[in-house]
């Protein structure tokens, strides 16, 4: 496999864009070594895309259009210039019932479109205290369809917007399990999960972890640069 930047990205989730999102010397901006994408809310995709960002949705629906109400389908978030689509993030999957069905069905439509879907994964903390975390991982990832282009972010739920990262250990673990898997073994595989300035080094560090997935500390334009710069170091 050809040696490939690291990956960091911001998701906003349902926030403004963080202020100088759009400067020209925006911290949002890919550099030399690292590859950076955000993920604005819709009401942000155009401004984002309009200032050269790398942009990408929060979710996209798999059919192409019709009576739909309220979504936005794949093809239409590449039409209007964006590169990147989540597919499956937890709070997709908790807030409206996203199944590892549905999700599958979306990453297939986003490469239909010319997206690159970055599709999320992860264990709650009972599977995790029942020592059950890689079999649901496994389970999740064996629903959706194998392509170059798709991306994997582990997210475990219990990481998620708490403050209560993976331990570098068990960030390793897993992602040297889903590298394991042979269909997955060239895949890039971001961590996600309170990642922050503090414990990017260590967690970015490990073999198997090719860079992040990003919620509240991308909305923290200074600690975001200092994460980019952390993963300037391995890339
Ligand atoms: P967090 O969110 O960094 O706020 O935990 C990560 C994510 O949900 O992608």
């Amino acid at each position: 496999m050809t040696k490939k930047n690291m990956l960091i990205a911001a998701n906003w989730k349902m926030n403004p864009a963080p202020d100088g999102f759009n400067r020209s010397d925006s911290v949002y901006r890919a550099t030399k070594s690292v590859d950076v994408v955000v993920f604005p809310t819709y009401l942000d995709l155009h401004e984002c895309i309009a200032a050269a960002l790398t942009t990408g949705a929060q979710h996209g629906r798999a059919q192409e259009k019709g009576a739909f109400t309220g979504d936005v389908s794949m093809k239409m978030l590449r039409d209007k210039g964006c590169t990147y689509v989540l597919c499956g993030h937890s709070e997709r999957r908790r807030e409206h019932g996203e199944t590892d069905e549905d999700v599958a069905s979306q990453v297939q439509a986003a490469l239909a479109a010319g997206l690159i879907p970055i599709a999320c994964v992860g264990e709650t903390v009972e599977d995790r205290t029942a020592g059950r975390h890689q079999d649901t991982v496994k389970k999740r990832l064996s629903a959706l369809p194998v392509a170059e282009k798709l991306i994997i972010a582990y997210e475990p739920f219990w990481a998620i917007g708490n403050g209560k990262s993976a331990t570098p250990a068990d960030a390793e673990e897993m992602h040297a399990f889903i590298r394991s898997i042979p269909q997955w073994k060239n895949a890039r595989i971001l961590y996600g999960g309170s990642l922050n300035a503090g414990n990017a080094e260590a967690i970015l560090r490990q073999k198997d972890v090719d860079g992040a997935l990003i919620g509240g500390a991308s909305l923290r334009p200074e600690e975001f640069a200092k994460i980019v710069e952390i993963a300037a170091k391995k890339s």
